[in-house]
C-alpha cells in the first residue's frame, strides 16, 4: 500500500485555495462516552457540544472525575466515542483509519499533560525532537533552536529531565507540542506539579502562543488562577457542559474563582 499522507489535511488544503473560508479547530456535537466498571456505566461524557474558534484559548473546569481528561483524550482522538461527532479542523475523527489518527494527530494536535511525560534518559533537545523523528521528519535544527529561546531553556539543552525544575521541564514538554507545529494544543492539568510562579510562566506562553501566532489552546484546570489567562471557560459537571463564561466579565482570579464555585455549587437555598 501506498504511504497515505494526511497533511495538510482537506481541509487545510481547502483554507488556502479559498482564504476566506475558516477551519473549526474543534466542534463536538452531542458525544458520548461510557466507561463500564464492573457492573456500573459511567457517563464520563453525556451528549456534550462545545466548540472552539481558531485561535482561542479556552480553559475547561470542573470538579474531578466531572469528564475534563475524558473531553481532551476525545479531542485529541485518544479515546472513541459511543455517541456524536468529533471534527478537529474540520475533519471527523472516526472516519479516519487509526494510521491515519495517529498521523493526523501527529501534526495538528500538541499535547501536553500534567506529569509532564518526558522521556528519562533523552535530554531537554532530544525529548523535544522525539515527535519528528517517529515522523520520520528531519527539521531544520534552527526551528529547534528558536523554540528553546522562545521558550527560555537553551541553557538546559543538554539536560535530561531529573536535572531539570519542574517548570523547566513543563517548558521542554510545551517546546514538544510545538515542534510539529500544531494549529490546535491540548493541555490536561500543565501546571498542576508546578509551584505558582512557574505555573503562571506556563500561561504566559500559553496566551502567547495564542494572541500572538494563532494557535488554538484548551487548557483543563481547577485552578482559577490558570482559567483567568483564557478568553473563555467552559465548566463541566458529571459529564456534562454545565455553563461557560468570559472571562472578560472578572477582574481577577478571586472574582473568577467566586463564579466558579456558584455555578458549580448552584444557587444555594435560601
Ligand atoms: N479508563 C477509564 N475506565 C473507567 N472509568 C473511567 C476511565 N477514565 C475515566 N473514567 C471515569 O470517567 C469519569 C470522568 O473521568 P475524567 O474524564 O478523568 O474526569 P476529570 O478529568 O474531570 O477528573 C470518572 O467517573 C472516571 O472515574
Ligand atoms: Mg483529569
Amino acid at each position: 500500500m501506498t504511504e497515505s499522507v494526511l497533511s495538510p489535511s482537506p481541509a487545510v488544503a481547502q483554507a488556502k485555495s479559498v482564504p476566506a473560508a475558516i477551519t473549526t479547530p474543534l466542534s463536538m456535537m452531542n458525544v458520548s462516552k461510557r466507561y463500564h466498571q464492573g457492573g456500573a456505566v459511567v457517563e464520563a461524557l453525556n451528549n456534550v457540544s462545545f466548540s472552539v474558534r481558531s485561535g482561542e484559548f479556552v480553559a475547561i473546569m470542573g470538579a474531578s472525575g466531572s469528564g475534563k481528561s475524558t473531553l481532551l483524550h476525545v479531542a485529541a482522538g485518544l479515546t472513541s466515542i459511543d455517541g456524536g461527532r468529533v471534527l478537529v479542523d474540520d475533519v471527523d475523527l472516526s472516519k479516519l483509519s487509526d494510521r491515519k489518527l495517529t498521523h493526523f494527530r501527529r501534526r495538528r494536535i500538541g499535547l501536553m499533560f500534567q506529569s509532564f511525560n518526558l522521556i528519562p534518559a533523552l535530554n531537554a533537545e532530544e525529548n523535544i525532537s522525539l515527535p519528528l523523528m517517529t515522523d520520520g521528519r528531519t527539521e531544520p535544527l534552527k526551528k529547534l533552536d528558536q523554540l528553546l529561546d522562545r521558550l527560555g531553556i537553551s541553557a538546559r539543552r543538554k539536560h535530561r529531565p531529573d536535572a531539570m525544575s519542574g517548570g523547566e521541564q513543563q517548558r521542554v514538554a510545551l517546546a514538544r507540542a510545538l515542534i510539529t507545529d500544531p494549529a490546535l494544543i491540548l493541555a490536561d492539568e500543565p501546571t498542576g506539579s508546578l509551584d505558582s510562579v512557574s505555573g503562571q510562566g506556563i500561561c504566559r506562553l500559553l496566551r502567547e502562543l495564542s494572541q500572538q501566532e494563532g494557535r488554538t489552546i484548551i487548557v483543563v484546570t481547577h485552578e482559577p488562577a490558570v482559567a483567568i489567562w483564557a478568553e473563555r471557560v467552559m465548566v463541566m459537571r458529571d459529564g456534562r457542559s454545565l455553563t461557560e463564561f468570559a472571562t472578560s466579565d472578572f477582574r481577577d482570579s478571586q472574582s473568577l474563582a467566586a463564579h466558579y464555585q456558584h455555578v458549580v455549587n448552584g444557587p444555594q437555598a435560601d
